[in-house]
């Protein structure tokens, strides 16, 4: 069931917004239907998170920026697990409103992997929702990528919403890992992902750390 909607709250914030009178609704039917994902899992992991976080959470109003990993967003639509379609269509119809993002810089990879990557944070300290708790969105890597080893303090919890990607956690092997399989990181456990020829969307979550922490990179960024 969808939670409801605070309309006070969203009248103050159409009220601020530049993109549109009907802006914060796509906000608060992203975070419905993110929200949707997540209660479909089947993970005490997923379920302890959901419980956690606190879902009545004021909008916070953010410049739309858009970056060239969002050209893989129309293959990712066809090929997103049916339980994430909702959640992706929105990501499609809404490109104007979103304020998407990047860790990195050129100090740090190659423009091929910049051109290939980016998150969304729907909550968090930085996210279109205010939540100083935890943090939460959408990652994007397009095909043929390593994201190499990196950590960070604040514990992660990833769902593919695409399959086909590979993963690797401390000095463990790539697997490739289906929709919906949840991967956990523990705090400061080494971790990477490397796309095949199909790119990757994946929901996480951040909480227990500095949530909007720069990872530290410990793999080698392939050139
Ligand atoms: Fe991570």
């Amino acid at each position: 069931m969808m939670p409801p909607r605070n309309q006070k709250r969203r009248a103050a914030v159409v009220r601020q917004a530049t993109s549109g009178p009907d802006v914060q609704t796509i906000f608060d039917d992203l975070l419905a239907a993110f929200r949707t994902v997540l209660s479909g899992m089947d993970s005490w992991l997923v379920r302890d998170a959901i419980d956690r976080i606190e879902w009545q959470m004021s909008p916070r109003t953010l410049e739309a920026k858009t970056l060239p990993c969002l050209r893989h967003l129309d293959e990712i639509n066809e090929i997103a697990a049916d339980f994430a379609r909702p959640l992706v269509a929105l990501l499609c119809e809404h490109p104007d409103v979103l304020c998407w993002g990047q860790t990195y810089t050129e100090k740090d990879f190659s423009k091929a992997f910049l051109d290939n990557y980016g998150w969304l944070e729907l909550f968090g300290t930085r996210g279109h929702f205010v939540n100083e708790d935890a943090a939460a969105g959408l990652l994007i890597l397009g095909p043929r990528i390593l994201y190499p080893d990196h950590h960070h303090l604040a514990e992660e919890i990833y769902v593919p919403l695409t399959g086909g990607a590979f993963w690797r956690m401390g000095e463990g092997p790539f697997t490739m890992r289906d929709a919906g399989e949840v991967v956990h990181h523990r705090s400061n456990v080494n971790h990477a992902m490397r796309t095949g020829d199909r790119p990757l969307l994946a929901l996480y979550i951040w909480r227990g750390g500095p949530l909007a922490a720069k990872s530290t990179l410990t793999g080698e960024p392939a050139q």
